[in-house]
């Protein structure tokens, strides 16, 4: 069974198509890339997912729960929806008066009505399994991106998702940061975890990838495992992106 399957997923910002018709599934345990070029509509595909942005037509299902885009959906739908999808954004969205471990426990504890003691022990497990363990009482202020960028993984695990996106997870961080946040995002991979993960991170792509999807123009143009997406793209503006970003 799909965890994620989208169809037909329609969404303008005004006059401004952005996505004109996308399908999208993704199987349990997979883990799916989504390159495209700079404005293609990838963040605005994956905050469909979890309906941070409302499509204006098509279906999104998350394990079942589905929600027809045309009309306005249940509230409890939308809950089920989300409850079932972490995001990982470009630029982290800790909160900053929050210390890493209260970052961690607060979805648990508001959203789940976890009990406190039992949301800091999962928190501090999930910290310690990003390589954090030692900076639970840390605000975010006193973090490197990396590190930042692991705590909200953490903060994500959190919530004991079916499907973590991420957007773009590195792209706002030093390229030396880089390495710390793949390695734990290969883990949950080599886990099992089903993951969307928005990257220009080719390396990462080709080796921990089970499927590459390629947007432009409002439309998935291109989609295939890392060695016939890398080896040999049939699409031209998809070779032209590759060479851009020097594959
Ligand atoms: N909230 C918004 N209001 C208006 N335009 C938006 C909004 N969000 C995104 N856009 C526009 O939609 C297009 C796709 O954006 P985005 O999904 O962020 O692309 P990508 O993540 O691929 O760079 C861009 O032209 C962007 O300017
Ligand atoms: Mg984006």
């Amino acid at each position: 069974m799909s965890v994620v399957r989208v169809r037909e997923l329609r969404k303008s910002f005004g006059a401004l198509r952005v996505l004109d018709g996308v399908d999208l599934d993704v199987a349990r345990g997979e883990v799916v890339v989504v390159m495209g070029p700079s404005g293609s509509g990838k963040t605005t595909l994956i905050r469909c997912l979890n309906l941070l942005e409302q499509p204006e037509s098509g279906t999104v299902e998350v394990c079942g729960t589905r929600i027809d885009c045309s009309a306005v959906p249940r509230r409890r739908t939308v809950r089920e929806l989300r409850g079932r999808t972490a995001m990982v954004f470009q630029q982290f969205n800790l909160f900053p008066h929050l210390t890493a471990l209260q970052n961690v426990m607060e979805g648990p504890v508001s959203v789940r009505r976890v009990p406190r003691e039992q949301a800091a022990r999962v928190g501090r497990a999930l910290l310690e399994r990003v390589g954090l363990g030692d900076k639970c009482d840390c605000y975010p202020a006193k973090l490197s991106g990396g590190q930042k960028q692991r705590v909200a993984i953490a903060r994500a695990l959190a919530m004991e998702p079916e499907v973590i996106l991420f957007d773009e997870p590195t792209s706002a961080l030093d390229p030396e940061l880089h390495a710390e946040v793949l390695q734990v995002m290969r883990e949950l991979a080599a886990e099992g975890m089903t993951m969307v993960v928005v990257t220009h991170e080719t390396a990462f792509a080709r080796e921990v990838a089970d499927r590459v999807v390629f947007v432009d123009g409002g439309r998935v143009i291109e989609q295939g495992p890392p060695e016939s997406f890398f080896g040999a793209p049939g699409h031209p503006r998809v070779r032209a992106f590759l060479r851009v970003v020097g594959m």
